[in-house]
């Protein structure tokens, strides 16, 4: 019998058109371009400003993308994993709103809500449904809306000024070669669930409570992050779960070809480089033009890799992530 191996087939993207530059943001939330600069990397970012353009919209235009570049049919996708922590609806999913704009057949939908490594876990369960042989061709996207649900005040800058729209994806197909996704490392750490969340509305906050407090002060509505704490776990967390994924196949960070790591921070990015003792052009950053769009990130950026030609036949290719659960997560892929 033959091994069956998945690989990533192909990639797309979406991001909106609306650039919103950091020199836009010192005018609303007492920031300025310098801290934004020096604390993040972040240049600019997409803010949606058109309405029309819903999370699931976006993550089927880069499925669209994906698609093209796959060159198969939509009706060759057999399953949906839809990655995103600002999904259209509280319920349902925003998986089956992809399997509905696609237009394609009443093919399997699932939501996956694992924030800034909710697309290394879609990648992690494609993997498991293509070795198994139940599908051949997974649709894994990431797709998120922030701009709506951020605090745009001058309180909500050590948040807001990170964050952007925007969605990526990756069908995931079968293939008997010696090559593809050489493991995927998922893990969880939920006691430092609060230090990174959106917390309302939410079952815990449902209306009737809120009504009925008193003390209710509307709080809580936009992302909360303590942001020094986050970024000394991520440090940590993306270090260990490189090397993980290297143990795991007997290699050393010189075999790493490129290095996609989440657009959380370009100094987290730096810091990782630098631990793992990699040159730049091992490491593919574009924090500077998007900001962090969470489950979108690394789509995105492994895109503008592959454009770029960063990537050729036989390459090793890591992507890692860290974020709010804590979740963090690496891939190991020989392209
Ligand atoms: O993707 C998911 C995971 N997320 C992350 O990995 C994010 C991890 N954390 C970070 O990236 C960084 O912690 C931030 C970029 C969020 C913040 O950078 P920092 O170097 O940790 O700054 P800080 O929070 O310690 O704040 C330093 C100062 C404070 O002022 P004081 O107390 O020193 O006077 C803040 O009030 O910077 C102030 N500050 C700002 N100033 C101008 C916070 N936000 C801003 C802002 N503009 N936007």
């Amino acid at each position: 019998m033959k091994v069956i191996n998945s690989k990533i087939s192909g990639v797309g993207y979406f991001v909106p058109d609306n650039v919103v530059k950091n020199s836009h943001l010192e005018k609303i939330m007492n920031t300025t371009d310098e801290w934004i600069r020096e604390r993040t990397g972040i240049e600019e970012r997409r803010w949606v400003n058109d309405q029309k353009l819903t999370t699931s919209l976006m993550g089927t235009y880069a499925a669209e993308n994906a698609i093209l570049d796959a060159g198969i049919q939509r009706d060759d996708i057999d399953f949906i994993i839809f990655s995103t922590l600002s999904p259209d609806y509280y319920f349902p999913g925003s998986g089956v709103l992809l399997q509905r704009n696609l237009k394609i057949k009443e093919i399997g939908a699932l939501d996956v809500r694992n924030q800034c490594s909710g697309f290394i876990y879609g990648l992690s369960i494609a993997d498991q449904y293509i070795k198994s042989g139940m599908y051949k061709n997974i649709l894994v996207v990431g797709s998120e809306i922030h701009s709506g649900g951020l605090d745009k005040t001058p309180r909500g800058r050590a948040v807001s000024v990170i964050f952007g729209d925007g969605a990526g994806a990756a069908v995931i197909s079968a293939t008997n070669e010696d090559e593809g996704i050489l493991s995927t490392h998922l893990h969880s750490e939920g006691k430092f669930a609060e230090e990174l969340a959106l917390i309302k509305p939410a079952t815990t906050f449902w209306i009737d409570k809120i009504i009925d407090d008193e003390n209710e002060d509307g709080s809580g509505y936009s992302p909360v992050m303590n942001g020094n704490f986050v970024f000394k776990n991520a440090v940590i967390r993306f270090e260990e779960v490189i090397f993980e994924a290297l143990n795991y196949s007997n290699l050393k960070p010189e075999d790493i070809s490129l290095l996609i790591p989440h657009q959380a921070n370009l100094r987290i990015s730096q810091f990782i480089q630098k631990r793992l003792g990699l040159d730049d052009d091992q490491v593919f950053n574009n924090i500077m033009k998007y900001g962090n769009t969470t489950a979108a990130s690394i789509p995105i950026a492994l895109k503008e890799a592959m454009d770029n030609k960063k990537l050729k036949k036989g390459d090793i290719l890591c992507l890692a992530a860290f974020g709010s659960g804590f979740t963090w997560a690496s891939a190991l892929i020989k392209w």
